[in-house]
């Protein structure tokens, strides 16, 4: 998949602010501060296409960006996060699960874990709750660039036990830095979004 085209559509609070055309969309998951913003900046080769920043909690409404005039990456609120306040909190978890639970046009979800860290109980836990509702989800090992190459596979495998991901489900290896994965995570969009 390329993407030629990246523009930015709604930032949504309400299901009725949600975009009515009807494309696929896939939904990028993930604790604060993982790199779901960068990770979209990247993939649609744009620097400030999606807001990022080094403090956790930035992205707080879901983000419709528009792909090539035919799919919609959603970027999600980071969950796991203690310091923002609970009126965020208890506004934007009903908000995901919602979306989560009630988009027919919701094709996957794609959710980001930190290469360096075992998954936290947030993470298991949205991993649980995601393939219980049958969403289909992919795992995306974040900010590879953090470790060194030949410590990938051992990382990615704590991932995959830790998560229970299934062995013919693959995780993917990405870094917003050097773009180390970029192509495969397109590859994977285009097959979620069904192209
Ligand atoms: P919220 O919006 O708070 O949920 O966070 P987010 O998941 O969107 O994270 P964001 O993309 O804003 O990135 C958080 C921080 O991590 C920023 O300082 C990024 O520069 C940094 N970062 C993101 N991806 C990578 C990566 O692949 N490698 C490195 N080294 N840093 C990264
Ligand atoms: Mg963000």
């Amino acid at each position: 998949l390329k993407i030629k085209e990246a523009e930015f559509i709604i930032s949504a609070v309400k299901p009725e602010q949600y975009p009515v055309d009807n494309l696929p969309e896939v939904a990028m998951a993930g604790r604060s501060n993982v790199g779901k913003s960068s990770m979209i900046n990247k993939l649609c080769n744009r620097r400030h296409l999606a807001r990022t920043s080094s403090t956790p909690g930035k992205t707080q409404t879901l983000n419709f960006y528009q792909i090539n005039k035919a799919y919609y990456i959603v970027d999600l609120p980071g969950y796991g996060y203690a310091s923002v306040s609970k009126t965020l909190r208890a506004g934007w978890g009903p908000m995901m699960e919602n979306y989560l639970r009630n988009r027919p046009q919701l094709r996957g979800v794609i959710q980001l874990v930190d290469i360096r860290h075992p998954p936290s109980k947030d993470d298991i836990a949205m991993y649980e709750w995601l393939t219980h509702f049958q969403i289909a989800t992919a795992v995306i090992a974040t900010k590879s660039d953090k470790i060194s190459r030949g410590q990938h596979g051992k990382h990615v495998k704590v991932i995959r036990q830790t998560l229970n991901v299934p062995k013919e489900v693959p995780i993917l290896t990405f870094s917003s830095e050097t773009g180390e994965g970029k192509e495969d995570v397109l590859d994977l969009l285009g097959y979620l979004w069904g192209t």
